[in-house]
């Protein structure tokens, strides 16, 4: 039976598949953080907890799925009252102790707190290597951005198999080059 959802990952990183350095990307691109913005808004999210815990906030406008071994060591958090921008782009966050049971929850429609209702046919994997390593094999479709400059780093992407990963989109922007590659079969 055809999933009713596609399960997408989205990654900027070097031509070498650096993604990180430490805790913080090395690199901080205005334009492809817009994009991200634009391609993710509305769907849910799943991170690692280390990606987690390197954001200001969860992302506004999405659930936010945070995958952690003890997922009670997670704080809550709830929206503060009166964040006009979070009305009308409501977002959550929501814990899951594996891989499958972020999937599962991110799959099923949410009803938020607040009357919201969330419901999406793309997930998105959005990090970090550890996450991408045990989602990647599950992957429908990967939202690539390779930045032109080379940066060091120790996170590093997991190596794929290009051919098995046909590209479907390519666009050049001035510092980055976004691919779309699409599962084969
Ligand atoms: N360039 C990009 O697009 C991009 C995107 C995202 C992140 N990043 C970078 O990536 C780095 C973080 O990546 P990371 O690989 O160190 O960490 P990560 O994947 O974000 O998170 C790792 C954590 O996920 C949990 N986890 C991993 N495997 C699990 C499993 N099988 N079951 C349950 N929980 C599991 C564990 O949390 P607990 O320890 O709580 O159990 C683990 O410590 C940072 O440098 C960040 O800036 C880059």
């Amino acid at each position: 039976m055809k999933k009713p959802y596609r399960l997408s990952l989205i990654v900027a990183m070097t031509e070498e598949r650096i993604i990180g350095n430490g805790e913080k990307i090395p690199w901080r691109i205005p334009e492809d953080q817009q994009l991200y913005k634009r391609i993710t808004m509305g769907h849910p999210v799943i991170m690692g907890r280390k990606t987690y815990q390197t954001l200001p906030k969860p992302f506004i406008g999405r659930r936010n799925i945070v995958i952690s071994r003890t997922p009670a060591s997670i704080p809550i958090w709830e929206e503060p009252s009166g964040n006009r921008a979070a009305a009308s782009k409501p977002r959550t966050l929501e814990t899951a102790s594996s891989l499958k049971e972020a999937i599962d929850k991110a799959a099923m429609r949410l009803e938020g707190q607040r009357g919201e209702s969330f419901n999406s046919d793309e997930v998105f994997i959005v990090g970090g290597a550890q996450i991408y390593s045990l989602s990647l094999p599950l992957a429908d479709r990967l939202y690539i951005s390779t930045i032109h400059q080379a940066y060091e780093g120790d996170i590093i992407f997991p190596d794929f198999d290009r051919e098995e990963w046909p590209v479907t989109e390519t666009k050049v922007f001035e510092e980055f080059t976004l691919e779309i590659r699409d599962r084969k079969g």
